[in-house]
Formats: C-alpha cells, structure tokens, sequence
C-alpha cells in the first residue's frame, strides 16, 4: 500500500489528463466522492476502492448547494492537510479539491432533481439537498470520468438517490453501496459527530440500537406501526428530537407497513443542535 501523500488536483484539465492516462493504461479508476473531515467511514470507501480498482480519486469538496440555509456550511470541519495525510495512508492515488469558482463558475444554471425517492425521510426536512447532492455527484462523475464510483449506505437515501440519477441520464459508470463503518459503541462514524458535547456522544448510540430493536421485533412478527412508535418514544425519552424514524422498502424507500422483501429502517434525529441519521437493514 502506498504510504504517500496523493497527487492533488485543482485544475479539471490536469485532472482529465491524469486519469485518461491510467484508463490508456487499462487501469481501473474508481471515484470517493467526499466532503472531507475525513474518518474511518470515508477511509473504508478508499479501501474497497484499492480493493475492487488499480487508482482511486478522492473528491474533497464541501458542496454549498446541499446546505440549507439554517444548515452546518460555515461551520463544516475543514482540515485539507489532514484529509491528504490520511488519504494517503489509506492508499488513494489523487485528491480532487476543485475550489467553488471552479465547480460552480458565475451564471452556472443547471439542476439535476430527482423526483420520487427525493419525496420522504430528509426530502422534506431538507428542502434542495438532494438537488444539491445529484447536481454535484453528477458533475463529479463527469469530471473524474471513473469506472465505479463508491458511496456508503450510512446514507442511504443519497446512494439511492444517485443510483437513480445515474440510471435515468445513462451516465457510464457503476454505483457501488459500501457498509456502514461505526464506533465500537455503535454509533455511525460521521464528521458530524465532532459537533456532540461528551454527553450528548454519550447517549448517541442508542440511534443504532433502537434500530436494531425495531429489527429484531419487526421480524419476530411486531407490526412495523407498533415498532416504530415504541422505538420514537424512547428516542425523545433520552433526549433525541426525531425528524422521522420508518420502515421502508429498500428499493422504492416507500414506508411498509409489514417486511415481506428488502427493507430498511431509518432515522434522523437531534441530539441538541447535531442532526444524526442512521439506517439499517431488516
Ligand atoms: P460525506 O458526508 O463526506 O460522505 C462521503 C461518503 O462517505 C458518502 O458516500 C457517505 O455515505 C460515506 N460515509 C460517511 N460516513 C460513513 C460511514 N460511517 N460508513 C460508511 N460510509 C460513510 O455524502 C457526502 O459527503 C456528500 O453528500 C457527497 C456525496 C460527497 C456530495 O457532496
């Protein structure tokens, strides 16, 4: 495994040249779209890319558009030294940090809204962010031209997201879901998770265990609308503010009332003012 800090890419053109150069090479180019404030979760994506690919990019970008305007964009943890140094050490070969000028030049006007999967879960707490998402994602797709890109099921909404867009534009490149990577305590890794105070990180593993309670006792033949509501109650008994917490088809992410296919169960929540999500499968 390569030890060294990855080449880093400003400017598209060097970009392109760098990867038509491997691709020329019969070389398999995989993408990890990120946002830096990088953690074991993202590293997990760049491993199974060196795993499935001979060149891995990393996208560092904090994309404005898929912040709200009440949302985290000023205070996002920004660190790039950081982000390279550990970049390297989980063997990416390049870093694209397009700065916002570039990505979005003035009198920039195109929008990619996926509608549908968009309808539910963050859709409605969270209005433009999935445009925001789909329209840089694609644009990244574009700009790094890989063979697969990955993204991780911790949001599990966003790869569905992006599978669709990918799907419905006949962009050349295959959509990879990577397992969510958590604390030992079972807490989703997430950069976000700085922003807990000590007590606030004390109680946020109890997000994945109601998840897994809702699991257990769905399939043991608990009607989900049961579940569910058991497992919002405890939530708000500990301190969580629950935006929403539902059982939904994994394809469709439509809520069910009974698991007979695949499913998933998802959540969002504050915890004071740090909005956590999580999802697992039934
Ligand atoms: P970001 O939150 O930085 O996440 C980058 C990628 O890492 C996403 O695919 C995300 O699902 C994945 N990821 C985050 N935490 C993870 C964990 N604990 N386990 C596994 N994978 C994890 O998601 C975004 O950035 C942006 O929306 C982006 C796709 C880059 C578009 O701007």
């Amino acid at each position: 495994m390569s030890e060294s800090i990855p080449q880093r890419f400003s400017d598209l053109a060097s970009l392109r040249r760098s990867v038509a150069d491997w691709r020329r090479a019969g070389e398999r180019v995989v993408l990890v779209p990120t946002m830096g404030a990088l953690h074991e979760g993202h590293l997990a994506l760049v491993a199974e890319g060196r795993r499935i690919g001979r060149r891995v990019v990393a996208s560092i970008f904090v994309n404005p558009t898929q912040f709200g305007p009440n949302e985290d964009f000023s205070r996002y943890p920004r660190d790039l030294a950081a982000d390279l140094a550990l970049l390297g050490r989980a063997g990416a070969d390049a870093a694209w940090t397009p700065a916002v000028e570039t990505m979005y030049p003035p009198g920039f006007s195109t929008r990619i809204d996926v509608a549908g999967l968009t309808e539910g879960l963050c859709g409605p707490f969270r209005p433009g962010h999935f445009s925001g998402v789909a329209t840089v994602v694609t644009k990244l797709l574009n700009q790094v031209g890989p063979d697969t890109a990955l993204f991780g099921e911790k949001d599990f909404q966003q790869l569905r997201v992006i599978q669709q867009a990918v799907a419905d534009l006949d962009l050349p490149v295959e959509i990879q879901g990577v397992p969510t990577v958590r604390e030992a305590d079972g807490l989703a890794m997430s950069s976000r998770n700085r922003y807990l105070s000590p007590e606030e990180r004390a109680l946020a593993p109890r997000l994945h265990a109601v998840l897994t309670e809702i699991v257990a006792t769905t399939r043991s033949g608990t009607l989900v609308a049961a579940a569910i509501a058991e497992g919002r109650a405890a939530l708000e008994a500990a301190g969580f503010q629950v935006q929403y917490l539902a059982v939904c088809d994994a394809r469709t992410l439509a809520p069910v009332e009974r698991v007979d296919g695949p499913a998933r169960v998802l959540v969002a929540a504050f915890l004071g003012r740090t909005r956590l999500i999580d999802n697992v499968a039934v």
